[in-house]
């Protein structure tokens, strides 16, 4: 699973304070439970063990000795050591990284033309010097963590604001970060765990040239589109292949053509062997954010509103993207990351919301909270520590009513609806630096004139990304749809004054005010932002009709986000007492934390499903089911002429399989596993230390599974590693990529 970047994005951009670390706990479930690598042996190796893993507790974690730890990596675009969007796995002693096809989109897409169209054709790079650079891609391994709850707790006291702790948590974690940097060779960061209750350090070293290698065509890689997306039983080969390159001297550097193969700790053993029902699984990776203390009012309040905002939004957005896509194969390849990115959380939350009213998590969040009201009226002590927990909880989500809907309109279809708005925002701050060097006299002046220098030359840069993926007309489309969504769903008092004045100037005609708007602004048009550029007036800037509306937005959002904060912080406290007061209650449960973009792993086995009364669900699926699928007409079931050839011929060489004495070529298979965004490219791992998988996605049944672990329901999606080596030798033709990594046979 993609972690989505949405929130994230947008709260980086805007520096509104703080991102406030998300947290929750796992039951002691069989196989729920996204466990910290450092506490394996202690919490989770007996367990692990008995179902079946035959490698030591080092063999995992150590830090030390080389161990499993050292072939997972975090992939991100700018984000590490923060978060990382999806995970990969080391896989020969040249450091070849999997990882899913999902995880490589964009940077597909970033190579793709109509000369070259890697997303439809799929990539093969036939020799190292083939193997294409990606600007801002980053692959992190994780050197050591540690638990430093004891040096943060010591700065801080049960009396102290909420503010007032934020504050010495972020002085205390600073100085722990900047001991750990060992001056700048590492990337350490301090990170919170059961809402605030426990503190881990992290040190990675971050590579920061990665390759891209190989990738099949989406007809492989994305087969099924979003029909499939999110669904079993799936066909999608959803792996693409990186490799991670270091200076000469084995140490990161950014891309240089001298750069050479990395030489990693660890690589993971490919095993062909295949898997069988109830085979020892687990999955390591960096799972982004799970909410499984979340309470009965926060689910409330996604069911009711926030969910249901966020679909019809993006109902919007996909639809009239899909409209121009169709219309203009250029504009097709331009959309097709930012399509997919939308559509997949688009459907998460249909699947997310509907699994949370099936699965009656209302209720059952209720009764948990009704049972740990009860223990904490017990006795006087628990009262004064834990007695307003739920009382603040529950009046912070009423408090968050009036400005949610708000909220997620001005984040879902504003700040990340036309791209034009987040743009021309991003060179506001170009006014105030021209403005300085108006003022400024003497050496100021220079200076001034240095960093304006510096600013538009950001600009520039910015803009030649900006523009290769952007289509004025689609653009266009989206700012009418969209803002004329929001002007009649908000209430008028809460939106903009700039904005309703505008709207009030067109006469509430949207398509009039997105033509006009366009005209004028600067940003619409790259020939006039390099005038712009070349010949800067900040009068330009301060009369562009867009950055006047986007500064209003912004505005808006901060304010929102203003009077949000302190009941956000009194949840926030509510749910630290109630974190804290569940895990008292039950002092022999071994409680999970829940996903933060660090590494984790889960165990648990190959296993099939009942999805609803009367069906049944095999834990694997075949080739044959992609030939059952397709269908020429329809873009997300094409299959590949190739592929049809191989299927027709048996040709599956070591990898097929005899079932009932028919030749067959496993897919996909399922796992126990607990994993959620971020864990996408996660390797699924035997009991031998051998991968036999690449975690893909949920399934539907379960897409409640963020907020509640429903473990008769819940799977992982993985697509079969011989599959992928399969479709790597037989249809990409590269098996010089087979012959440098170790099979297991
Ligand atoms: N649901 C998968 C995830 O979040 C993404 C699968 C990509 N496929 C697609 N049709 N969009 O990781």
């Amino acid at each position: 699973m993609l972690k989505s970047l949405r929130t994230l994005a947008i709260a980086l951009l805007l520096a509104v304070g703080a991102l406030v670390p998300r947290f929750s706990v796992a039951a002691n479930v069989p196989d729920e439970g996204m466990w910290l690598p450092m506490f394996v042996e202690r919490l989770n190796y007996v367990d692990m063990q008995k179902m079946g893993l035959k490698l030591t507790a080092q063999e995992l974690y150590d830090v030390n000795h080389s161990s499993l730890k050292d072939a997972i990596v975090g992939l991100a675009a700018g984000s590490a050591p923060n978060g990382y969007f999806c995970t990969g796995e080391i896989v020969s002693d040249q450091g070849l990284v999997f990882t899913n096809h999902h995880c490589g989109f964009n940077n597909l897409q970033e190579h793709s033309s109509l000369e070259h169209d890697y997303l439809k054709d799929g990539f093969w790079a036939m020799s190292y010097e083939e193997e294409l650079p990606n600007e801002g891609l980053t692959a992190s391994f994780l050197v050591r963590m540690e638990d430093v709850t004891a040096r943060v707790k010591a700065t801080l006291t049960d009396d102290m604001t909420e503010e007032a702790r934020a504050e010495a948590i972020e002085k205390i974690s600073g100085e722990i970060q900047k001991e750990a940097s060992d001056n700048g060779k590492y990337d350490p960061i301090v990170k919170s765990f059961f809402g605030g209750n426990e503190f881990y350090l992290f040190v990675y070293q971050t590579y920061r040239d990665v390759r891209l290698v190989g990738a099949p065509p989406s007809s492989v890689g994305k087969f099924g589109g979003d029909t499939d997306n999110w669904m079993w039983p799936r066909h999608t080969g959803d792996f693409c292949i990186f490799r991670v390159y270091t200076a000469p001297d084995g140490s990161p550097a950014t891309y240089n053509k001298a750069n050479v193969p990395m030489k990693p700790k660890h690589h993971l053993p490919v095993s062909i062997k295949g898997v069988q029902k109830d085979d020892y699984a687990m999955i390591w990776g960096y799972p982004g954010s799970t909410d499984r203390f979340l309470t009965s009012f926060g689910v409330q309040l996604a069911i009711d509103e926030s969910n249901p905002t966020t679909v019809s939004i993006r109902d919007l957005k996909l639809r009239l993207m899909k409209e121009d896509m169709d219309a203009d194969p250029r504009i097709n390849i331009m959309y097709a990351a930012k399509y997919a990115g939308t559509a997949n959380y688009w459907k998460y939350f249909i699947g997310q919301t509907r699994g949370l009213k099936r699965l009656k998590v209302v209720d059952e969040k209720k009764a948990i909270e009704a049972s740990l009201m009860n223990w904490i009226d017990q006795t006087p002590e628990r009262k004064a520590k834990y007695g307003d927990a739920m009382h603040m909880i529950k009046q912070g989500y009423e408090e968050l009513k009036s400005t949610n809907l708000n909220s997620v309109y001005l984040s879902e279809a504003v700040l990340q609806g036309p791209e034009i708005i987040l743009f021309s925002m991003r060179s506001s701050g170009l006014i105030d630096l021209m403005g300085m060097v108006d003022k400024a006299k003497g050496e100021d002046k220079i200076k001034a004139q240095e960093k304006l220098k510096g600013a538009l030359a950001r600009l520039q840069k910015r803009a030649g990304d900006f523009y290769k993926d952007f289509n004025v007309g689609t653009d266009k489309k989206l700012f009418a749809g969209l803002l004329a969504m929001y002007y009649k769903n908000i209430p008028q008092e809460q939106q903009p004054k700039a904005f309703v004045k505008m709207v009030d100037k067109y006469d509430g005609d949207f398509n009039k005010m997105a033509a006009e708007l366009y005209d004028k602004t600067i940003f619409a048009d790259p020939n006039r932002l390099n005038e712009f550029i070349a010949d800067p007036k900040a009068k330009t800037l301060q009369k562009d009709p867009m950055i006047v509306l986007a500064l209003a937005f912004r505005e808006a959002y901060m304010s929102v986000a203003q009077e949000q904060a302190p009941i956000q912080t009194n949840i926030d406290k509510g749910n630290r007492l109630f974190i804290a007061a569940l895990r008292e209650m039950k002092p022999d449960q071994k409680f999970a934390p829940d996903a933060n973009s660090t590494m984790r792993v889960t165990y648990g086995k190959v296993l099939d499903y009942y999805p609803a009364d009367a069906v049944h669900y095999d834990f694997f699926t075949t080739l044959d089911g992609v030939m059952e699928k397709e269908d020429p007409k329809n873009e997300e079931f094409i299959v590949d002429p190739k592929l049809k050839e191989l299927f027709n011929k048996k040709d599956y060489g070591r990898y097929g399989v005899k079932i009932n004495g028919e030749d067959r070529l496993v897919t996909c298979f399922l796992t126990t596993n607990d994993i959620t965004g971020g864990n996408s490219g996660s390797p699924v791992i035997n009991a031998n230390g051998e991968l036999i998988g690449l975690a893909f996605d949920g399934n539907w049944e379960a897409m409640s599974g963020d907020i509640a672990f429903e473990p008769a329901l819940q799977r992982t999606i993985c697509a079969d590693v011989r599959y992928v080596l399969f479709i790597i030798e037989k249809l990409g033709g590269c098996k010089r990529l087979i012959d440098e990594m170790t099979i297991a046979q």
